[in-house]
This record gives structure tokens, C-alpha cells and sequence, in this order.
């Protein structure tokens, strides 16, 4: 074989393959310095969304889908599939993603079972029809690895943002009911338990640990910083809360900013916690087709604001020049219920 032949094979071969290890994508914009992310959680795919066309008016660089896409708690792969398709053909569903970058985890409903965990035997089924409905490569590592956690680097000119996207399903172990029933679930005893599992847990670690990039945006599904409610959060497990906040602190990861939908409701929480140079939010988005309307109020001792139990979406507006980031809260006619900044 020719020289000139050979670098024809073995470059393109090293290229895909470091394309094919790497977990992540960088994508440069050209916008001075500005950012904006949407995102939102439980859309039932038979039912109108409203509020895709409410965050157009925003013009997003990116959306990022928090979960329960589809609501289709089943063992049936082909119904799975249909369902995934429903929402995947949904007109104004991909007139949105024509015009936004749009990535995502799952939750509980879009993974196949009501509050589940690594238990449902589905779970590897759904990944794939998942990252169809994702349009994911076959050669992205989500295909071959269990889960769908992922990072995606975004940098704005010497700006970096860290997207990573955890999947808080397919690795988590039970979760302890309340005896006494006034709650759903009460926080497992003794350390028992995992939320992310060991091999995600060490790629997070990895991610944070050698992140150089202005702000990390955690999307977790369920809540973080709001845990009192007895409903699913990580709350369930303490010591995985600990050990993430742990990881924050240790990792000197800057500006860690958590998402979260699952809940029907829209709250921000912020906390003070030791190690961590800025107050830690867990911004809660949920949902954009139906929500939780008759809520009375619960206990949530970080919630700084009201909470919003009409649907809605949320919107993170970066300035990178200033280093701030200002939190909207949104919905049906692109109505602001909430704002909120932070300079980091
Ligand atoms: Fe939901």
C-alpha cells in the first residue's frame, strides 16, 4: 500500500475513534458572551403542549428535557415505541426542534414505571428507543453504556459551559415507603442505597474533578435541595446527597447549578453549604402539559420565591462577561411567575 494511502486509512480511524471515546461535544457560538438555556419536564404526549412556542419567544441556544417526556409506564416495548413516536411526530413538537438543539434525560414515566429504579427489566429496551427519539448516533457511548448520562461542552468564545446530564433511573436501588403512609417514601436507613450507581458515580467524579468551565449545569430529574416533601428526591438517600455535595465542594467545579423537573411544580432552592464558594441552587421546572393545580404547599426550607403550580418552563440567561446568571420562571404566554440572579 502506498504511503499516502495509508494516512488516508489511519487518519480518518484515529479521528473516529477519539471521536467515539469522547463523552462530549464542543460547539463554539458566536453571540458575545450570552447564553440562554431552557428547560422542562413531564409533557404527556397526548395532550396539547402549549408552551413550545412560549419558549421560541425566548430564543434558547439549547433545551434541555428533564425527564418524563412521554408518560408510558408499560413492559411493552412496541407500545413504548409508539408512544415515543407520538410525541416525536408531534407538529409543534418538531417545529421546536427544528429551530432549538434539544437533549435530555429521562424520569420515571418516559423510562417505564412510576417512581422506578434499576429494578424495571425493561430499562435497556427503553434506552434505545430513547436515544431514537434523540436521534443519538450509534456510535455515541450512551449506545453501548448503561444509562443515559452524558456531558456536552458549550464555549462562547474563552467561555466554557458544562452541560452534564445524570440519569437519577437506571441505576437507583429501592426506596424505603413510609410506614405510617403520611408520606410516600422516608430516607433509607444506614447509607443504604444508591442514586447513580458506582459507574456513573466515577464519571461524574471525572467530569467534575476536571472541569475547567465557568459554570457546571447538573440535570438531575428529580429534586435535589427540596427533599421534605416525602415524594421521590434525593432526599430518599442521604448519604448521596452528601457525597454529591461533597463532590461540589472538593472538586472546586465553579458555578454548579442543579435542574430539576418530575414534581408538577416550579420552585428554586438555594442553599449555603460548607466548601462551596456560592450558594448552591437546585432549579425545579415541571410541567409543560398538565401541573400540579390543587397544590397546598409544602415544607421547603432552601425555597427562596413562591412555587408555581401552573405549567411551566424554565429559562437560565448566562452573561459570561459578568459572570451572572439570572433564573426565569415561565409559562402559557410566555407569562414570567419568578426571577432570580446570582453572580458567581
Ligand atoms: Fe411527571
Amino acid at each position: 500500500m502506498k504511503l499516502q494511502y495509508i494516512f488516508l486509512f489511519i487518519i480518518p480511524s484515529i479521528l473516529l475513534s477519539c471521536e467515539n471515546k469522547g463523552k462530549e461535544t464542543i460547539a463554539k457560538k458566536k453571540v458575545p458572551n450570552k447564553y440562554t438555556l431552557a428547560f422542562g419536564s413531564c409533557n404527556n404526549q397526548f395532550t396539547t403542549n402549549t408552551l413550545w412556542k412560549e419558549i421560541l419567544k425566548n430564543k434558547p441556544d439549547i433545551f434541555i428535557w428533564g425527564g418524563d417526556i412521554i408518560y408510558c409506564d408499560t413492559y411493552d416495548m412496541k407500545f413504548m415505541k409508539k408512544n415515543y413516536a407520538q410525541q416525536k411526530n408531534d407538529s409543534s413538537y418538531m417545529d421546536f426542534t427544528k429551530q432549538v438543539e434539544t437533549i435530555g434525560t429521562w424520569d420515571d414515566h418516559d423510562y417505564g414505571i412510576n417512581d422506578g429504579g434499576a429494578e424495571y427489566s425493561k430499562k435497556d429496551s427503553v434506552q434505545q428507543l430513547f436515544l431514537d427519539f434523540f436521534d443519538i448516533d450509534q456510535n455515541d457511548p450512551r449506545r453501548s453504556q448503561q444509562g443515559v448520562y452524558f456531558s456536552k461542552k458549550i464555549e462562547i468564545n474563552e467561555h466554557l459551559l458544562n452541560l452534564i446530564v445524570l440519569d437519577t433511573r437506571y441505576f437507583r436501588s429501592n426506596l424505603t415507603k413510609d410506614p405510617t403512609g403520611a408520606k410516600r417514601y422516608i430516607p433509607n436507613k444506614g447509607g443504604e442505597g444508591t442514586f447513580l450507581g458506582d459507574n456513573q458515580w466515577n464519571w461524574l467524579e471525572k467530569e467534575m474533578n476536571n472541569s475547567n468551565a465557568d459554570f457546571n449545569i447538573i440535570m438531575s430529574s428529580v429534586q435535589f435541595l427540596s427533599f421534605k416533601h416525602g415524594f421521590e428526591s434525593w432526599g430518599t438517600m442521604p448519604h448521596e446527597v452528601k457525597k454529591l455535595k461533597n463532590l461540589i465542594a472538593d472538586s472546586n467545579a465553579k458555578g454548579v447549578i442543579i435542574l430539576s423537573g418530575d414534581r408538577h411544580i416550579a420552585e428554586i432552592s438555594v442553599d449555603t453549604i460548607a466548601n462551596i464558594p456560592y450558594p448552591l441552587m437546585d432549579i425545579t421546572s415541571s410541567g409543560l402539559t398538565h401541573s400540579y393545580t390543587s397544590f397546598k404547599g409544602e415544607e421547603n426550607p432552601n425555597r427562596v420565591g413562591n412555587v408555581v403550580s401552573e405549567k411551566n418552563f424554565g429559562i437560565l440567561k448566562f452573561d459570561l462577561t459578568n459572570n451572572t446568571v439570572t433564573i426565569e420562571i415561565r409559562g402559557e404566554n410566555n407569562k414570567l411567575y419568578q426571577t432570580y440572579s446570582q453572580k458567581y
